[in-house]
């Protein structure tokens, strides 16, 4: 799509809805948690429950929308979590049921509403059922709950196929009495049998006990998984590659998925309010409306920025595209730029280049294997991944649709790669010997204070990934006192966002540079992204914040500023709770936000 060309989204039926009376979802700022190193209250060392709870004032502060608590549940860890042993429990070092209904109470008395994560396609091999599969032996029906099968060559000590698991490794695993076992990802995270009944019931009955509960919603892991056709002969690892993805793929993203989804959204839309999920599909982009459609489960998240390079014409280009995906499927549109699987986004737009460049997830890799090259070849810059990862943020806040954020992004933070191989934890590290670094790096407990002897504010005993020093700059105490902290800017930021958050379109409007992009949302509401090199002059003067002060009237390189009606909004937004003295506030805010 050519920069002159000026396009409106089409209004379609779904969003044609304006933000009173439409679900909170659809425009939703989600703060992602990921429970273990976000504030520990017992000082030993992980985050839990009561942390989060601690820290509910915290987030009432930052203005978001939800909370997407990742796994929480009893866990060996083989997977930071996402190796469920008991679905319907809170793992003893985390807390208990009554401290996740405590959390619970808070975060919903703050009008913050709560997301758990199903994660659906494997168990743990500590879950009760795999253990029951293992001790009952080949052909039981504890066994079909899973997916055993005889191995090949002599005495079956072949594995059933050549498939290698996600983390790296062959994706069976042999058991004692010589059958193999199927697990996608870690060998501690066996897959379920989505053919079997009682997997189907057992997991409507998870989702009924925390719906019963209370929480809003779920996100659904690797979503597009479940559903296999294990017909024999199974297929190579190369034949694999060769099947099209269109519904009919033995092992991904296959058509059979959607009707455990439709049972999922009757159980949904049981509940009133009903009860949200979006899933986490990585299948073509033509598929993903499959997903998001409003009978299966609701919305899906988009990776593209996650995959896109700080670029004017990629973001257009992802934006355009989601929008229209969006629209066909009768869903909003997600944005995300960080979570726990991916290198932060500060530390992504701080490399030059070619080491950004994505195909797939290269990000991940390459920009782990360039940030452990010790910050010498090539040389992360700092500061201007900040202040990229800044002006995308706030690009991103004001796109039509729900912005996930990672825990630590409000606070500019980095990438960690300076952790000991020793210490480490991420499966994909070990399974791949160490070929890919993994994700520890974005999951480094949060800081607090600036102070390393408390493990920065996260806890009395230490942290279970180490932080490096520099957290100390960045600790929430630091930014806060810090009106030009990436923390203000968040604060702000979101904070403007209900009050000016409108129908769910956006019009792109002409810069005349291809590295500035503009859009306007249909209230008057302005944002524009300097990508470029050189200050792009503005025709407004009513801004209301930037990512960087103006510089004489003009937007600085690597930089986003929104022009905003914000009387237009004020006092109609989502949480009236907060909209109380919003006038004063906002004032304070946009001097704070551009003074130069
Ligand atoms: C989660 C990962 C996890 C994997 C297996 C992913 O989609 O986001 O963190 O390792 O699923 O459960």
């Amino acid at each position: 799509m050519s920069q002159d060309e000026t396009v409106t989204v089409a209004e379609g039926e779904a969003r044609a809805s304006v933000v009173e009376g439409a679900p909170w979802w659809r425009q939703a700022a989600v703060y992602q948690i990921y429970p273990r190193s976000f504030a520990d209250a017992n000082g030993d060392g992980l985050g839990d429950l009561p942390g989060v709870t601690s820290r509910a004032d915290y987030l009432e502060r930052l203005g978001i929308d939800a909370v997407w608590l990742s796994p929480f549940y009893p866990s060996e860890l083989a997977d930071g979590g996402y190796d469920v042993a008991d679905y319907r429990d809170v793992d003893p070092r985390l807390g208990t049921l009554a401290d996740f209904d405590a959390m619970l109470d808070a975060l919903h008395s703050r009008g913050i509403r709560v997301v758990v994560d199903i994660v659906p396609n494997h168990s743990s091999d500590r879950h009760v059922w795999f253990q029951e599969a293992l001790a009952a032996g080949r052909g039981s029906a504890a066994r079909e709950r899973y997916i055993f099968r005889d191995g090949t060559g002599t005495d079956g000590a072949e594995p059933p196929s050549d498939w290698q698991s996600v983390f790296g490794g062959p994706a069976w695993e042999r058991v004692a009495d010589g059958q193999w076992y199927l697990h996608s990802f870690a060998v501690e995270q066996p897959d379920l049998n989505w053919s079997n009944p009682e997997v189907r019931a057992d997991f409507v009955r998870t989702l009924r006990f925390w719906s019963d509960r209370g929480v809003d919603g779920f996100r659904i892991d690797v979503a597009h998984m479940l559903t296999k056709d294990l017909s024999e002969p199974l297929p190579s690892a190369a034949e694999l590659e060769l099947i099209p993805r269109d519904g009919d793929h033995p092992l991904l993203d296959r058509d059979d998925v959607h009707e455990v989804y439709a049972e999922w959204r009757a159980v949904f839309d049981s509940y009133d309010p009903p009860r949200t999920a979006v899933a986490e599909a990585w299948v073509d982009k033509a598929r993903v409306p499959l997903y998001a459609r409003p009978e299966s489960l609701g919305q899906a998240f988009n990776f593209d920025l996650l995959e896109a390079d700080f670029d004017a014409a990629q973001f257009r280009a992802v934006v355009q595209e989601n929008l229209e995906l969006a629209a066909a499927s009768g869903s909003s549109s997600t944005w995300v730029l960080s979570n726990h699987d991916v290198v932060r986004h500060a530390s992504r737009y701080g490399l030059p280049h070619p080491a950004r460049t994505a195909d797939g997830h290269p990000a991940q890799k390459h920009g782990s294997e360039w940030l452990l090259s010790g910050g010498t070849s090539p040389v992360l810059d700092r500061e201007a991944g900040e202040r990229r990862a800044r002006a995308a943020t706030l690009f991103v806040l004001a796109l039509p649709g729900s912005s996930y954020l990672y825990q630590g992004e409000e606070l500019g933070l980095h990438e960690v790669a300076e952790i000991p191989d020793a210490e480490r934890q991420d499966p994909t590290f070990f399974r791949s010997r160490g070929a890919e670094i993994g994700r520890d790096g974005c999951r480094v407990p949060l800081p607090w204070e600036p102070s390393a002897e408390t493990a920065f504010g996260f806890g009395s005993g230490g942290s279970h990934l180490p932080q490096p020093e520099w957290f100390g700059r960045s600790a929430v105490s630091v930014e806060e006192g810090d009106p030009d902290s990436t923390l203000s800017l968040y604060r702000r930021a979101l904070e403007l966002r209900h009050a000016l958050q409108t129908a769910e379109s956006l019009e792109w409007v002409e810069t005349g540079r291809a590295d500035v992009l503009r859009f306007r949302r249909p209230n008057g509401w302005e944002v524009v992204t300097n990508f470029g090199g050189s200050p792009f002059p503005l025709d407004r003067a009513d801004a209301v914040v930037a990512s960087v002060p103006l510089v004489e009237g003009a937007l600085p390189a690597d930089a986003t500023v929104w022009f905003g009606p914000v009387a237009l909004r004020v006092g109609a937004g989502r949480r009236p709770d907060r909209r109380s003295g919003l006038v004063p506030r906002l004032d304070g805010l946009v001097r704070d936000g551009l003074a130069s």
